[in-house]
């Protein structure tokens, strides 16, 4: 059996740089068509100007003949110009400014503290209609990490939506119920789902021992949770689209006492959402959530490629791992045999 779609985006992704980028952009190439490139390298990238260095690395890194572009973010600081947004919006270069709250998490240490200080920009930005990409968590210590998410929606998006109606928001990687109803509930909002957040919960990451490479913010929640994760991207709402959060970090670095954040699934989404979609029953909405509702929200045609995914009788096997000039990376698994291969 064989499903023939356009082929994917990637909404949300890290690429970061040096060998682990050379190491890891053709694992994305091979089945995506864009991405959305996070900001959040060391220092970030916060300039036009880093955008396009940063971009010309990329290019660089790029297998040859891949048909991939990438599609570059600012990471808005309490320093950001509007004028060097607007900029670089109105030459191409940029396709989103990127908001984490300061320390919610790996490299976010410039983030923004206070609203207000970004407020001039991002009126700019609803002005010229380039999308703000959220992190949505909170990082009040005295908030318990699995009610993050829906704290920030009550205490920040909210009345950050109030302030500037027309600002286009992307509530990235959602988790929760909390997160769908939102998005449900507004004009001008979005959200990204990773590929993880719609196979894993909370008893994945800690039953048993604790599984550090499930380890990712937002933190997985309870089944109830991913099951209307499931449900919003199979269910065929524009509102959400695929952004795999696929987040590199080596095997050393995942597997300490202090692990970083971050699940890296880009060698093997594209199986594992056919997976998740045929189980609901939702294959032929597929195509929607991974390569037609994402352009759709960013005001872009959907790719003029098409990609098509294969279904075996028997399992096929991914890599459990890449090498990269970095180190090793362990690849996401589902848990579950996969049956599709992707061409
Ligand atoms: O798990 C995560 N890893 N969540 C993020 O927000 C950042 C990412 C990373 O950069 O490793
Ligand atoms: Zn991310």
């Amino acid at each position: 059996m064989t499903l023939t779609i356009k082929r994917p985006d990637d909404w949300h992704l890290h690429l970061r740089d040096g060998e682990m980028l050379a190491g890891v952009l053709p694992e994305t190439a091979r089945d995506f068509g864009r991405a959305i490139v996070m900001p959040n390298l060391v220092p970030p990238v916060v300039t036009s100007a880093d955008a396009a260095a940063y971009r010309a690395r990329i290019m660089a890194a790029l297998p040859e003949g891949a048909d991939f572009q990438p599609l570059m973010t600012l990471y808005l600081t309490e320093a950001t110009n509007a004028g060097d947004v607007a900029a670089a919006h109105a030459s191409g270069l940029v396709t989103a400014v990127k908001l984490y709250p300061a320390g919610a998490t790996t490299n976010s240490d410039s983030g923004v503290r206070d609203f207000d200080n970004v407020q001039g920009v991002l009126e700019k930005m609803a002005e010229i209609g380039l999308p703000l990409c959220v992190h949505g968590e909170v990082t009040d210590p005295s908030v318990d990490i699995f009610d993050r998410e829906a704290v920030f929606i009550d205490r920040v998006l909210d009345p950050l939506r109030r302030r500037i109606p027309d600002l286009k928001v992307v509530m990235e990687h959602i988790t929760t119920a909390d997160g769908v109803g939102y998005v449900l509930s507004q004009d001008n909002v979005g959200a990204t789902i990773t590929t993880h957040h719609l196979i894993i919960n909370r008893n994945d990451l800690l039953v048993g021992g604790i599984h550090p490479h499930y380890y990712c913010l937002p933190i997985a929640k309870r089944e109830e949770h991913r099951r209307a994760l499931v449900e919003a991207a199979t269910g065929g709402d524009t509102r959400f689209f695929l952004g795999t959060d696929s987040a590199p970090h080596t095997d050393p670095n995942k597997e300490s006492a202090c692990g970083c954040a971050g699940v890296f699934s880009a060698t093997n989404t594209m199986a594992c959402l056919a997976h998740v979609f045929e189980e609901a029953n939702a294959l032929e909405r597929l195509e929607g959530f991974a390569s037609l509702h994402g352009p759709a929200f960013y005001g872009l045609e959907p790719s003029a490629a098409m990609l098509t995914l294969t279904r075996h009788a028997d399992p096929v096997t991914y890599p459990a791992k890449i090498e990269t000039g970095a180190g090793p990376v362990t690849v996401f698994d589902p848990g579950f045999p996969l049956h599709w291969t992707t061409s």
